[in-house]
């Protein structure tokens, strides 16, 4: 199996990585789920919106969007493409991401994840993410989601 074969480095979107991000978000959801260029374009520009960009040998592998209203953080997506996983690359980038909230104001963070995408519901458990409730038929194609919420103090 390919692994990260040089160091992880996270840094700033820009706007010529969109395309990048698009295909990575392609690459990390079925059809059905994943968003399409104009969804990901319209989260970008979401209030407090923040992207950042996990890449390695200058090649992004994975990505995380927050948003966040006063003290309320949202976590849009988080991408890492399937090769790059199991490696850390989602624990970093989380963890950038809940530094940058917390400085911004932000005592909790919800999101949204699909009741049988086991792997994330462990992803979010072991940082902490408890499910808060059952959201029914929330995704195109008509997969429940559990919505998870962690406090941060
Ligand atoms: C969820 C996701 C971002 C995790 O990224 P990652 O880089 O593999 O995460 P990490 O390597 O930091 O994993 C941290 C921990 O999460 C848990 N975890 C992650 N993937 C797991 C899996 N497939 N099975 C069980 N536990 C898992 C483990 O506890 C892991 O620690 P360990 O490897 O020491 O056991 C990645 O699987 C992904 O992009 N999935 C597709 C998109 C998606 O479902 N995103 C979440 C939507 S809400």
């Amino acid at each position: 199996m390919p692994v990260r074969s040089h160091p992880l480095r996270l840094r700033e979107f820009q706007a010529a990585d969109f395309e990048a991000l698009y295909r990575i978000d392609q690459a990390c959801y079925e059809s059905t789920v994943a968003y399409s260029r104009r969804e990901l374009r319209n989260y970008m520009r979401f209030p407090g919106s923040d992207c950042i960009i996990a890449e390695t040998a200058r090649k992004p592998i994975g990505f995380i969007l927050t948003a966040h209203r006063d003290t309320w953080g949202y976590v849009i997506t988080i991408d890492v493409l399937a090769r790059y996983r199991r490696l850390g690359t989602g624990s970093r980038l989380l963890a950038e991401a809940e530094r940058r909230l917390a400085a911004a104001g932000v005592r909790e963070i919800g999101l949204e994840t699909a009741s049988d995408n086991a792997s994330a519901i462990a992803f979010w458990q072991k940082h902490g993410y408890r499910t808060r409730g059952i959201r029914k038929r929330y995704y195109p194609g008509g997969r429940d989601a559990y919505s998870m919420a962690k406090l941060l103090v």
